[in-house]
């Protein structure tokens, strides 16, 4: 059984929504910056401040890649994991790719003060900037689902819908 990939900008709720759509199928759940914390040992943010983005992108293309050669996984994947083709195509090999899309208001809103996200400590038309150009790679997914107004059961029904 081919993996269910959730892809989409930081904030849209891949993890949470991950989390619910895997325990409705059965299914492990794996979220792609906690396999790379498990592996350095090193929070996301603590990987960015210390080595780079760079390190930080050459873990999480080795986390993709062990992933993708597993079966039956609901992944969330990081919003800049699927920049890299080579990690969309191989996610893509294995499973079906879902974007989960919100709008930069929704996204803001929900990330309010506890905002940990390197790359959303800049300013709003930095972030802006990033969300908008990142949607272009988005939408590459076999489905898009619009979380904006919606909360995490709907967004799971949306989803087992499109799965039937
Ligand atoms: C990133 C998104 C983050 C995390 C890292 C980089 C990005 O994951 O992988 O901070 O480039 O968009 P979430 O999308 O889960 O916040």
């Amino acid at each position: 059984m081919r993996n269910i990939v959730l892809i989409g900008f930081m904030g849209t709720g891949k993890s949470t929504v991950g989390k619910r759509l895997a325990q409705s199928l059965s299914w492990n759940f794996v979220d792609t910056d906690c396999e790379i914390g498990e592996v350095t040992s090193l929070s996301v943010s603590e990987i960015f401040r210390r080595h780079g983005e760079t390190r930080f992108r050459s873990e999480e293309s080795i986390v993709v890649t062990r992933l993708s050669q597993q079966e039956q996984l609901v992944i969330a994947t990081g919003g800049g994991t699927v920049l890299n083709p080579l990690n969309l195509s191989a996610l893509a090999k294995n499973g079906i790719v879902i974007a989960l899309h919100a709008s930069l208001e929704a996204i803001l809103s929900r990330i309010g003060h506890k905002n940990d996200r390197p790359l959303l400590k800049g300013p709003r038309e930095a972030i802006e900037k990033l969300w908008s150009e990142r949607q272009n790679v988005y939408v590459q997914a076999d489905y898009i689902v619009d979380t904006s107004q919606k909360n995490v059961d709907e967004v799971v029904k949306e989803i087992l819908l499109l799965l039937e």
